[in-house]
Parts: C-alpha cells; structure tokens; sequence
C-alpha cells in the first residue's frame, strides 16, 4: 500500500503506550511508576521495586511480606531441570545457559500457556522471579566446576543468591551485608527502562501469546547482545585490553575516534540518554564506597576513571552526547564482589526481570495491544521468471 514509513532501530516509532516507566533523556530522569529512581536506589529493597513495577503501587507492610514470602517459597528448582546443565559443556556463557533453561521452565509449567488466566500469570510471575536467580547461579558453579547449593529460604532473596554463587559445602557462607545491599541496589537499578531492545523482545514474543518464559527467555537473548546487557561484560574485557597493551587511554580514544577496526568506548552512549545516564552516576558512587569497603584496590577502576575523563573532555564524544551509562562502572563492582567476567550480564538479566514481567503483563491485558508485526519498504528485483530449460535440479 506504500503507507510504511522508514525508520532502522525504531528510533522514530513508539510501539505501544505503557504506564511502568518514564525516562527524559536529556535530562537524565529516570522514574519508576513516578517514583525517581534515586529515591529507589537510596531507600527501597529490589523486591520491592519489583512489587512496584509489576503491580504498580509501592506495597504495604503486609503485602510486602506476602510477596516476599511467596518468592522465596518459589526457589526450588525441579530436580530434572539440573540435568539440563549436565548437558551442557563447563565453558557455556551463563546467558546461553539462563535463557535455554527459562525456555525450559515452560515445560515443567504448562499453566503458563494459558496467558490470560490471570492465576498462571500470577504464579508463574513469582516463579520466575524467584527460579531465575537459582539458575544463574548454578551457570556460575557449573562453570567453576562446583556442586549445586539448595536455596536457604531462611534468607533475603539477595542473601540467597549470593550464598548461592559464593557458598560450598565445604564450609560455612557468611553474606558480607555491604556486598548485600550495593548488589541489591544494582539490581534496583537495573529494574527497568521502557522499550529497550530485550524489553521490546518480551513484548513482541509475548504479542504472539506466547507464554512468559518463552517471551522472557526471547528477552535474554536480545539482553545478551554487547550493544545491550552484554557492555557490562564488554567493558571489562575493554579495560582488561587497555591495561594488557600497554598503549594506555589515549591511544584507546584515539582509536575509538579514528573508527580503528570499528572499537567503540564500551559502557558509553545511549540511545535515549543524551546526557549523564542517571544510573551511571550512581553507580559510580557505588563503586568507590563497595570497593573502598572490600578493601579491594583494581586498577581497572583507575582506567574507567581516566578513560571517562578523556572522554567527556573529548570533541568527538561532547558533539555526539555521549556519556557513560550504566554499564561503565557496574562491572568493576561485580568483579570486585567475586564474580566472573560471564557473570555480568546474567546480573543484568536477574536486575531487568521485574521490568519484563510489568511489561509482559502491561501489554496481556491491554485491550488495545496486538501482534507485533512490522512492515518493510521492499528494495529487492521486480517480478522475473524462472528460466525456462533450467534442468539441472
Ligand atoms: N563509542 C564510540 N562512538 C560511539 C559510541 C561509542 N560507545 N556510541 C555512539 N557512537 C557514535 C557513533 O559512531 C555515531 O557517530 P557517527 O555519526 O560519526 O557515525 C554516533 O555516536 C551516534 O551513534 P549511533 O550508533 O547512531 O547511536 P545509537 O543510538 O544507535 O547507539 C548504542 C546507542 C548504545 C548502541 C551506542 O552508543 C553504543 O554502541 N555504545 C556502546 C555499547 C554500550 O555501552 N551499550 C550499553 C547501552 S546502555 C545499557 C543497555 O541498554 O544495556
């Protein structure tokens, strides 16, 4: 019909109303359900950020409670599952891992399938949030090589998770409470941020009425992406490179500028955020008071720093409104609390998870929503003919 307007990466085309998140980019403002998401990060817990995004007001006391019991109840993974990780070899990247597994968790839970029955979406809402920490562990102890630890209920959801990467049967796992909090704050900043591409993901899987973990586990997939939550992960490896060559940041920069073999500054620019990226500046402050407390001194950091201020005095990043985001600095704080490079963006994932589940369940009972099917400007040749004589197939 010619009626297709062009617009690569949809930077031009809102593809749906929604009531979860509000971002002013050039401001740097970034509200959860109106709530600034510096008064979230300072004075809310993860779990109740994520009560927040999915049913839309902060919690009382007793529904916090409920829902926090709920999850909790919810850790247990079915004994069969973990034989998927046997299946897999110990050098598998955790996200291959997390969204084969979340694929998974659909066949052990069928009710999923019926997607407007609010009691599955409800029961498999908890159990997503409550399994997808379990499996991104057991990724990070299979690839350490180290047994499977059962969920300690007795524990906060972010104590759990990190008794369960860090803890063995060897000997006792005490949580370290400032590693605790500056993990769960991360996770509250990671919670959600509208349509972005893993977002977007869930959404048009999740147009088709497919269940959640398959529309979830689609959402892994894109988060995976260095362009995405892979940064976190890019820009250690960038850092690592920085510090290995000997070259130092200026000669980086320079290289990043001149388009040297397409290099880009990991963990800066943003689609949307056309100024400081307010969750980078948290987390930069994070990172010094975490490390600072661990007593852990990482020249790597020494790098970011340098590396952040090269480039904000730089004409070519100040032309361009390219500042650090949020993954500049969080994997300098992951690695400090012990995980693996690989690691990182399954953090990511367990962090956005909140996000997708709203977003899931904003556009399921939206009345107005529809399959996502977007349209092209075919360039291809006109109609031929297949040639007549052509015999030899
Ligand atoms: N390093 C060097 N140049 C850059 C960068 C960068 N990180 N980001 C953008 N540019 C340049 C780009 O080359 C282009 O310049 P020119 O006009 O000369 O070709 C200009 O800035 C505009 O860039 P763009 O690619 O059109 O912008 P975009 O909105 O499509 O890209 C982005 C957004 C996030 C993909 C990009 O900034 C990028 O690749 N950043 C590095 C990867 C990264 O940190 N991703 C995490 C994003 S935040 C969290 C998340 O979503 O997971």
């Amino acid at each position: 019909t010619g009626l297709t307007a062009l617009d690569y990466g949809y930077v031009n085309t809102s593809s749906t109303q929604s009531w979860i998140t509000y971002i002013n980019g050039d401001e740097g403002i970034l509200r959860y359900r109106g709530y600034p998401i510096e008064e979230l990060a300072a004075r809310s817990t993860f779990l109740e950020v994520a009560f927040l995004l999915i049913y839309g007001e902060l919690p009382t006391k007793e529904q916090y409670e409920a829902f926090e019991q709920r999850v909790t109840r919810h850790t247990l993974l079915h004994e069969d599952i973990k034989l998927l990780f046997e299946a897999l070899p110990f050098t598998a990247h955790p996200m291959s891992v997390l969204s084969s597994a979340v694929a998974a968790l659909a066949t052990y839970y069928e009710d999923s399938l019926d997607v407007h029955d609010p009691e599955s979406v409800e029961i498999n809402t908890i159990r997503l949030l409550a399994k997808i920490p379990v499996i991104a562990a057991y990724a990070h102890k299979k690839s350490i090589g180290q047994a499977f630890l059962y969920p300690d209920n007795s524990l906060s959801f972010v104590d759990n998770f990190l008794k369960l990467n860090f803890g063995n049967y060897a000997e006792p796992y005490e949580v370290n409470p400032v590693l605790s909090r500056a993990l769960d704050r991360l996770l509250i900043l990671h919670a959600d941020h509208e349509q972005n591409a893993s977002t977007s993901t869930v959404r048009l899987v999740g147009s088709t009425e497919a269940n959640i973990y398959a529309s979830i586990s689609a959402g892994i997939s894109a988060l995976y992406g260095p362009l995405h939550g892979g940064a976190n992960e890019a820009v250690l490896t960038m850092l690592a490179d920085i510090r290995d060559s000997g070259d130092g940041v200026a000669r980086f920069v320079e290289r990043v500028k001149n388009k040297e073999d397409g290099v880009r500054l990991m963990g800066f620019g943003h689609r949307v955020y056309k100024s400081y990226d307010p969750r980078a500046k948290i987390v930069k402050q994070s990172a010094d008071e975490v490390l600072g407390a661990l007593g852990v001194h990482d020249p790597l950091l020494e790098i970011a720093l340098e590396l952040e201020q090269t480039a904000l005095n730089d004409e070519y990043f100040q032309s361009r409104r390219l500042y650090p985001n949020v993954d500049f600095y969080t994997g300098i704080i992951y690695k400090a609390m012990g995980f693996p490079t690989r690691m990182f963006t399954p953090l990511f994932a367990i962090g956005r998870l909140p996000g997708w589940i709203a977003q899931w369940r904003e556009q399921n009972i939206d009345p107005r929503s529809k399959l996502g099917r977007p349209q092209q400007l075919y360039r291809g040749s006109g109609e031929r003919h297949y040639p007549d004589g052509r015999e030899f197939i």
